[in-house]
């Protein structure tokens, strides 16, 4: 049976602050959430930052999320009369932001939707009712009066199709929604203490930014033509306004490098069908843990020659299925060919389906790939269900696989280049043998391990280094617990044989295996040696390795006179 941690109850409150003339924010801080996307778990809460601009015309700037309801909506009402908003400008259409845009919308029907195209769509399916709308683009300016001239940025790609910026000319405030943020739940407004926020806000950069570097890149160009920015109003945790340099500096450093790395993947998805963006942002995230770039392509929004120059230079083409019939048909039909056009045998490729309803079928297009030479690197990823989690770790383990063959002549590079004194002394450093197990949900995994220690007394505690790449890293964000399975000398062979191969995304790496369950859900292995039942207190960024430090909670060994498998390497530059 397995014990499930009581859970205290979900703290939600509301923050209210002038940040700039007849601007005010208001913040829906939500201090326990602890997942936000599949891969992203959140160790400080995070927030929904919504805002009120008030000149002879009233705009409102994206709403919060569902969850905060009534506390939103009486927090807005109390504010200011609906009847008296005139636009409610849409950065973006994730739930978090417009959650609540129907029930605003439903407060006043005669509101003004501004925001980009492709957002209109969504919302269409979102509201299900007519309402009054403005569509802009880079350079489009809406004058709300008394000084408060609003001009709209397109920010494609970071980290949705429909991004727009929104800058006021009257108060120097650009509104930036998932730009620039972080998850960081606190009183705190603004910025102050930077020494805070450094990891989350490059943990989230790394989630949703960084696969589309090059984008990110863009929307700084454009940016650049802005006058001066004095704050920066994002939709998740604290507003920058002392570190604005700094911060959008670190975005143009980080994105700069990860735009110059060697290889690039092109994955190519279908917003708003199916599950196509959720499953392409699996797949990027598990490509981008292997240091390989993805340039993220909506094919709605799509051009012919980009998508000819960027699959012409991509080493990897990643396709998730568009819908084959419908508004966009012949336009997907038209990038599929072009595609297909640009793609030569020293490509890899992956496909996927959206589980839109009316995909087109993987298969002929898999043909035409493969005559032209090109590998597949994953077997197509076919949704016949809502895909759950085992679904988006199966994306993400394509993805890594993807970028671990394109790494590949890398890999083998690393390991003969060294044959020195210095890798020779430090493969002396020994460790012994372990299996980290982990399950989440609907999905497990599995990984052996060697650079385990000890690393407190009280409490007890582990630390563990996984390499980025690893499918199991997603298993070991802070408060994850796993278990930690000791390898017994002389008879660690059969375990370490299975948990070595390397498995197809999404296997099951327990089938055959005989397990059982521990206090904290996850697998046992039924012939190690002991078990460690362990929760992650904390990471720490090791260059090519997370250190994952863990205290341990429940321990048990089966044979007490057995010791530790150990394991005795030549050299330090491999395990
Ligand atoms: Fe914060 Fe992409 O929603």
């Amino acid at each position: 049976m397995v014990a499930l941690a009581e859970k205290a109850p979900v703290r939600l409150t509301m923050q209210t602050v002038e940040i700039a003339p007849n601007t005010t924010a208001i913040r829906s801080l939500d201090w326990d959430r602890d997942r936000f996307d599949i891969e992203f778990a959140l160790e400080n809460g995070t927030t929904y930052n919504s805002f009120l601009i008030r000149g002879d015309k009233v705009a409102l700037v994206d709403t919060s999320h569902e969850k905060f309801r009534q506390l939103y909506l009486d927090t807005l009402t109390e504010l200011i009369s609906p009847a008296e908003i005139d636009y409610l400008v849409i950065s973006h259409t994730e739930p978090d932001h417009s959650g609540l845009v129907k029930d605003v919308l439903q407060l006043n029907p005669h509101i003004t939707v501004v925001g980009a195209k492709v957002a209109m769509q969504f919302l269409d399916d979102l509201v299900h009712q007519p309402f009054k709308r403005m569509l802009v683009k880079s350079g489009d300016r809406l004058d709300l009066g008394q000084g408060h001239e609003l001009e709209f940025v397109s920010a494609p790609n970071l980290h949705w199709p429909d991004t727009i910026l929104t800058y006021d000319h009257g108060t120097h405030t650009l509104f930036t929604c998932d730009v620039f943020g972080m998850h960081y739940c606190d009183d705190q407004t603004y910025d102050e203490d930077l020494a805070l926020l450094n990891a989350d806000y490059k943990t989230y950069y790394d989630c949703l930014m960084g696969p589309n570097a090059r984008s990110v890149l863009s929307a700084l160009k454009r940016m650049g033509d802005l006058p001066e920015i004095t704050t920066i109003a994002t939709g998740h945790g604290p507003l920058l306004r002392h570190h604005i340099p700094e911060l959008v500096g670190r975005y143009r450093d980080w994105s700069q490098a990860q735009a110059k790395a060697a290889t690039t993947v092109a994955l190519f998805y279908m917003s708003e069908y199916g599950c196509s963006d959720r499953l392409a942002q699996a797949i990027a995230h598990g490509i981008a843990k292997t240091d390989v770039v993805v340039e993220m392509v909506d094919f709605q929004m799509a051009d012919p020659q980009e998508v000819r120059e960027l699959v012409d230079m991509a080493a990897g083409v990643v396709i998730g299925m568009p819908p084959q019939s419908g508004t966009y048909a012949s336009h997907t039909q038209a990038l599929l060919s072009t595609i297909l056009a640009a793609s030569h045998a020293k490509q890899a490729f992956g496909l996927f389906e959206a589980g839109g309803g009316d995909d087109e079928s993987v298969y002929p297009l898999r043909n035409r790939l493969q005559e032209i030479g090109v590998t597949e690197v994953f077997p197509p990823i076919l949704i016949k269900e809502t895909p759950n989690e085992s679904t988006y770790q199966l994306c993400d383990e394509a993805g890594t696989d993807m970028g671990q063959w394109l790494n590949r002549d890398r890999s083998i590079k690393q390991i003969k280049s060294i044959d020195n004194d210095l890798e020779k002394a430090l493969g002396r450093i020994s460790g012994g043998l372990y299996i980290i197990t982990a399950k989440k949900g609907e999905a497990s995994s599995a990984m052996l391990a060697s650079w385990v220690s000890q690393a407190s007394l009280e409490p007890l505690g582990v630390s563990i280094a996984v390499a980025k790449d690893r499918a199991i890293e997603s298993f070991m964000h802070v408060g994850d617990r796993f278990v930690l399975n000791v390898l017994e000398e002389g008879n660690y062979q059969p375990l370490m044989k299975h948990f070595l191969k390397r498995f197809p995304p999404g296997a099951d790496r327990f089938a055959e295996i005989k397990t059982y369950a521990a206090n904290n859900g996850c697998p046992i292995l039924a012939d190690a040696l002991a078990y460690l039942e362990c929760e992650v207190v904390s990471r720490m960024e090791g260059s090519d390795h997370w250190i994952v430090y863990s205290k341990v909670d429940v321990g048990r060994v089966s044979k007490p006179d057995a010791l530790t498998a150990i394991h005795h390497r030549k050299v330090g530059n491999h395990y």
